[in-house]
C-alpha cells in the first residue's frame, strides 16, 4: 500500500485518474470504514483512504490524546478493502504555520446535538473536509450515517461551495449485536461494552413505539431515556429531529431522525436512526 505525506503528492496521484473517491477518516478502521471503501471501489478507478486525526475537531484534549493511532494496520486494512492510496498527512501538512482560514456552516446543523455538545467541533470537521475533498479532487466522498449530522454539514458546505464531489452517503455498520462500528468501541471495557448495547437497544423500542401509532416525540425520547435509565446511563442527549434541517419535531407524522449521545464509562459513543411513523 502506497502511503503519500503531502497534498502535492495527493494531487499529482489523482490528476491522471478518471475518477477518485475519496473516505476521509481518523484511522482505527473498521468494518465500517472498510464498508465506505469497498463502495467506492466499486465506483471509482482511484480510491484514496484519508488518515488524519484532526487536532481542530476535538474541543477535549483528552479525547484528541487517547483516540486510537494504528497507521501500518490501517494502511493493511484499506488496501485489503481495495484502496490504491493512503494519504495521512501529519499535521503541519494539513494546517501550516499561519493557516488561518475556517469554513463555517451557520444554522441548526451545526448548532444543536453534536455542535451544542461540542463546541467548535463542526468548524473543525468542515474545514478538514473541505481541504480534504479539495486536495484529493475527490469525484465522490463517502460517509457513514451513523455520523448523521456530519453527512448534513458536508452535504451544506459542498453545495454551497459548489465543491464538484458528489457525497455517497452509507449506512451505518452494525455488529452482528447492534452495537454501530465507532473507533471509539475499541476503548470499552468488557462490561462497559455489555452496556452499550442499551443504545440500538433504545433506538429499536423507540421504533417499535412509533409503528405502534405512538406519535408523540416526548413518548419516544422516554422511551429511549427509560431503556437508557435500565442500563445506568444518562445520555447527554436523546432528540427527535427533523432528518434534513434537525430542527426538533413535537409530533411525529412523518420519518424523523433519533439521535442519541451517552458516555459509556469514560468513552462517549453517539447512535441513531431514522424512524418511521405507523404508514409513514
Ligand atoms: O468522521 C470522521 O472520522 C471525521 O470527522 C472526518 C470526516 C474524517 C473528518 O476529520
Amino acid at each position: 500500500m502506497r502511503i503519500i505525506r503531502t497534498i502535492d503528492e495527493l494531487r499529482d496521484a489523482s490528476r491522471s485518474a478518471a475518477s477518485i473517491g475519496l473516505v476521509p477518516t481518523m484511522g482505527a478502521l473498521h468494518e465500517g470504514h472498510l464498508s465506505l471503501v469497498r463502495a467506492a471501489r466499486a465506483e471509482n478507478e482511484l480510491v484514496v483512504v484519508s488518515v488524519f486525526v484532526n487536532p481542530t475537531q476535538f474541543n477535549d484534549p483528552a479525547d484528541l490524546a487517547a483516540y486510537p493511532r494504528t497507521e501500518a494496520r490501517d494502511a493493511d486494512l484499506a488496501a485489503s478493502a481495495g484502496a490504491d492510496l493512503v494519504f495521512a498527512p501529519n499535521a503541519a501538512e494539513m494546517y501550516p504555520e499561519g493557516h488561518a482560514t475556517s469554513v463555517h456552516v451557520t444554522g441548526p446543523i451545526t448548532e444543536v446535538l453534536e455542535g451544542a455538545s461540542r463546541p467548535g467541533h463542526f468548524d473543525g470537521v468542515a474545514t478538514v473536509v473541505a481541504k480534504l475533498l479539495i486536495a484529493a479532487q475527490a469525484t465522490r466522498a463517502y460517509f457513514g450515517q451513523k455520523d448523521a449530522q456530519q453527512l448534513l454539514v458536508v452535504q451544506r458546505l459542498v453545495r454551497d461551495l459548489r465543491l464538484p464531489t458528489e457525497i455517497v452517503p452509507c449506512p451505518t455498520s452494525r455488529e452482528t449485536d447492534g452495537l454501530a462500528r465507532s473507533s471509539r468501541n475499541e476503548r470499552l471495557s468488557a462490561p462497559d461494552r455489555a452496556v452499550a448495547l442499551a443504545i440500538p437497544r433504545a433506538l429499536a423500542a423507540a421504533a417499535v413505539v412509533l409503528a405502534a401509532g405512538e406519535t408523540r416525540a416526548s413518548a419516544l425520547v422516554s422511551t429511549v431515556t427509560g431503556v437508557l435509565a435500565e442500563a445506568g446511563l444518562e445520555p447527554e442527549y436523546v432528540a427527535i429531529v427533523d432528518p434534513e434541517t434537525l430542527v426538533r419535531r413535537v409530533t411525529v407524522e412523518a420519518p424523523v431522525l433519533c439521535a442519541i449521545a451517552t458516555r459509556v464509562g469514560d468513552v462517549r459513543l453517539i447512535d441513531n436512526e431514522i424512524l418511521v411513523p405507523a404508514g409513514g
